[in-house]
């Protein structure tokens, strides 16, 4: 492992997505003994709550949140009621190379541009002008903790969050993953995608609870797409593709190099995992990154997620109609699609309980954003309220952490009752510019935090999380 990082992030931006919270930090630190702001460190915990999020080094050529960043790994892990923190890039090969050169040399997924020859080795492709940084989401899985991006390797991390190197799944060469990934509930085996941004088609990879590749097959689509999240049932694998379309002949015209084309609608595959023909449902165009969960229901497939009138990229591209959370069921016998909202205003991130994956799961859990937030910038992904919605009463329950900014909230499960947990979040003052970690408890959340630590550096808004037993 190399030396740690022991450098002040020292060119600014006035990027939303940049600034504030979004500021990237450049201190990699490890700190025992956090300390207790307020509650007790529950005895029980024995394990990391490890997030993932884009943390540029170097200011980048463009930036289009949330789609580029060195990825940088925060974990506060919990053994003997006590807690401690650590941080680390994530060190991928596009990661060496902008380290190597001392600055920014990646164009961004909007505007890619060819890297200086010089500044690549022999084994890197001179034709690839793509940073793949895994900033997206962490996963543990079959003894490997991932680090992951979208149609790039999955990076393998080691027990002091330092970088081994591209996972193979156990075959000889590296697997291109995406950034979120399901555990089917009854073989523990992982089911996940990788789209080609240069061909219309979308690669499923099925690995064993082992961690070993079983078989990989490809779903042909009407254009190259980018698919963020994907549904698992028991016996189901479920696409939702919107029509965000990578046109490469669009960006050789200076166009943008992702499209939104709301004519081609938003496609539904439903894949049998017995290996069964691939049906296809039609929807209005609409635009997921993220799913709650899903799960069979007689004839009909039942999925909770975010809904996005559209793609919108970039500060400024204004979302006009909020994400919403929802559920669609889908009838398999009719084709017919049904949907609802479960909650009318802002939402992202859902999660559940991960051991409910692909079953019927009763609560979600998403952060929203309220008035009480009076030093937001209006960066996109930001939140200051964290909800539990009850999909069998259609009951919301909150808690509002007012001038402060959370995240999405990670469900660790406390062992007895056997559904019970905490969620964990980051938290961050804007009047102090300082974090937290704070726990609540899935069953009492309007009561607010039953533990704030404090963070040793400010921990910079992120996006995807996982509980790692120990
Ligand atoms: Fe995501």
């Amino acid at each position: 492992m190399r030396d740690r990082i022991d450098e002040t992030i020292a060119w600014r931006s006035d990027n939303p997505h940049l600034s504030g919270n979004f500021a990237p930090i450049g201190r990699e630190i490890d700190r025992d003994g956090l300390e207790v702001i307020s509650g007790r460190i529950p005895e029980e915990l024995n394990g990391a709550y490890i997030r993932n999020g884009p943390n540029p080094r170097y200011e980048p050529v463009s930036y289009n949140y949330p789609l580029e960043g060195d990825g940088m790994l925060h974990a506060v892990r919990f053994a003997s009621g006590k807690a401690s923190y650590h941080n680390r890039y994530v060190r991928t090969r596009s990661f060496e190379i902008e380290d190597n050169a001392g600055r920014g040399v990646f164009g961004g997924l909007m505007a890619p541009r060819p890297i200086e020859p010089g500044l690549l080795g022999p084994h890197d492709d001179p034709d690839n002008p793509f940073k793949a940084s895994a900033f997206i989401s962490v996963m543990h899985h079959g003894d490997h903790l991932l680090a992951l991006g979208e149609g790039e390797p999955a990076w393998e991390i080691g027990p002091n969050l330092e970088t081994l190197g591209p996972w193979t799944a156990g075959t000889d060469q590296p697997i291109m993953l995406g950034a979120h990934n399901r555990v089917h509930p009854a073989t523990g085996d992982m089911f996940a995608l990788s789209y080609d941004i240069e061909r219309p088609t979308v690669l499923i990879h099925h690995i064993g609870a082992d961690g070993k590749l079983r078989r990989s097959f490809d779903i042909a689509l009407a254009a190259p797409s980018m698919i963020h999240d994907f549904v698992l049932t028991e016996r189901h694998i479920v696409l939702l593709i919107g029509p965000a379309v990578f046109d490469m002949e669009a960006m050789m015209q200076g166009q943008a190099f992702l499209q939104w084309r709301p004519e081609l609608g938003t496609r539904i595959a439903v894949m049998p995992l017995d290996g069964g023909t691939v049906r296809w449902f039609e929807a209005d165009a609409f635009f997921v990154y993220h799913f709650a969960n899903g799960f069979e229901r007689g004839g009909d497939i039942v999925i909770d997620y975010v809904q996005h009138q559209k793609l919108y990229l970039g500060y400024g591209a204004r979302n006009t109609e909020p994400p919403m959370l929802r559920r669609l069921v889908l009838d398999t016998h009719s084709g017919s699609v049904r949907a609802q909202t479960w909650f009318d205003r802002v939402a992202e991130f859902p999660r559940i309980d991960d051991r409910l994956t692909a079953l019927a799961s009763r609560y979600v859990y998403a952060p929203t954003l309220t008035e009480t937030l009076v030093s937001a910038h209006g960066a996109s992904g930001t939140f200051n309220c964290l909800m539990r919605v009850d999909t069998e009463t259609g009951d919301v329950v909150h808690h509002d952490f007012g001038n402060h900014i959370a995240g999405e909230a990670v469900f660790i499960p406390k062992g007895e009752p056997a559904n019970a947990g905490f969620l964990a979040t980051y938290l961050y003052d804007p009047e102090t510019e300082t974090s937290e970690l704070v726990l609540l408890d899935s069953e009492g959340i309007e009561d607010g935090p039953v533990l704030r630590l404090r963070m040793p550096q400010r921990v910079p808004q992120g996006l995807h999380g996982a509980w790692v037993p120990a």
